[in-house]
């Protein structure tokens, strides 16, 4: 038997002033995406951006629905945006962030394990690392590569 262990790395960032200009105006697009959501049934308003190689930033926001399981988180929204309209261009850049009542969270919200695998799918077919940057009020955390978010991905067929 062998003990193995599996690190992670992030850089955490107290403003968006901090990060790079071309990233932060990704995170600018993400919040201003919030506004976008449609989320009746949570209140919890979600907003992501994603950057293609060619530079073009695509928003998406959360999506309820009556049936609930027929809503789609915000990072979905947009990535499947991007992949139905620019299949050809990889996506470097994803933005995420979340408020309520127009007030961002202070701490970032992560994305669930649907959206991981998807984004995990997703840097594959661009095959490019995406970055990941998960935007709060108080705090702001980069992940260079989706293998941070998803350590052991399953992409095996
Ligand atoms: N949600 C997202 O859009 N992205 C996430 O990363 C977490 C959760 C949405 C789904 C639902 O509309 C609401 O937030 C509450 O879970």
């Amino acid at each position: 038997m062998t003990n193995k262990e599996i690190k992670i790395a992030f850089k955490e960032y107290d403003s968006l002033q901090q990060l790079d200009p071309s990233e932060r105006e990704v995170a600018e697009a993400a919040i201003e995406a919030t506004g976008l959501s449609y989320a009746p049934y949570s209140g919890f308003n979600v907003g992501a951006a994603v950057r293609l190689e060619d530079g073009t930033i695509v928003k998406g926001a959360n999506q309820e629905n009556a049936a609930y399981p027929s809503g789609l988180c915000a990072e979905r929204t947009a990535m499947f945006y991007a992949g139905a309209n620019y299949p050809d261009k990889a996506m470097t850049v994803l933005a995420i962030a979340a408020g309520q009542n127009g007030v961002l969270c202070g701490t970032p919200a992560t994305p669930c394990g649907a959206c991981r695998q998807v984004m995990a799918q997703y840097q594959t077919k661009g095959g490019k690392p995406i970055v990941t940057l998960l935007i709060g009020a108080d705090k702001i955390w980069r992940f260079s590569k989706v293998e941070d978010l998803l350590p052991l991905i399953f992409d095996s067929i």
